[in-house]
């Protein structure tokens, strides 16, 4: 048996230094937006990837608890707006538990050709056509088909590192939070 060969047995993953291990993964933030029957809904994200370009879709994770899954899941379609580094405030606006109109409110946003909302100044944003939605424990791993996509602000994003949010400091350098 090698040096190299892993231990068997219960592994000792405890929950808050697995939160710590991810923190320490860099993500952009995203808003992702819903519509049913003229009401808007969405909540902030960072579990967005890019999965293929033929044909160009992405996948998005969702606690089966936030109110805007179900909408999500009902509707079919979902849109993705890339946050750029002074949209904080929307991040955290989309990340706290609100009703659908008291987040809208007074929100910049303009519809995309499916009708879903997609948020002034961000960097980019799409609208999607849900082709799976897979049970992943709390969480629904949604794969989306791009049906519509835009390029907007072309500025700094938004970074989300070790639970909070990294300041650009120009093009080329980004301020991130110290560890705790
Ligand atoms: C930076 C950041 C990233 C987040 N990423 C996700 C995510 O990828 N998936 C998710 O389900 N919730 C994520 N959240 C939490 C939701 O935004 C939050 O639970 C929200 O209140 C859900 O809104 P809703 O219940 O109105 O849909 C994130 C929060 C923050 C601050």
């Amino acid at each position: 048996m090698s040096d190299l060969t892993p231990m068997l047995g219960p592994a000792p993953v405890d929950a808050p230094t697995f939160r710590r291990l991810m923190g320490r993964w860099a993500t952009g933030v995203s808003v992702v937006t819903a519509r049913e029957f003229d009401v808007d809904a969405g909540l902030t994200v960072n579990a967005f990837l890019s999965v293929s370009l033929a044909p160009p879709s992405v996948l998005i994770s969702l606690a089966r608890d936030a109110d805007t899954t179900p909408l999500i899941e009902r509707s079919g379609q979902f849109a993705v707006s890339v946050l750029a580094s002074s949209q904080r405030a929307l991040s955290e606006r989309f990340a706290r538990t609100a009703p659908p109109a008291e987040k809208f409110r007074d929100l910049g946003f303009h519809r995309g050709p499916n009708g879903l909302a997609l948020l002034d100044g961000a960097l980019a944003a799409v609208e999607c056509r849900v082709v799976s939605h897979t049970p992943a424990y709390d969480h629904l791993l949604l794969l989306g088909e791009i049906v519509y996509q835009e390029l907007g602000t072309d500025g700094l994003p938004l970074v989300f590192f070790r639970s909070g949010y990294g300041e650009p400091l120009g093009a080329e350098a980004v301020r991130l939070p110290r560890p705790p």
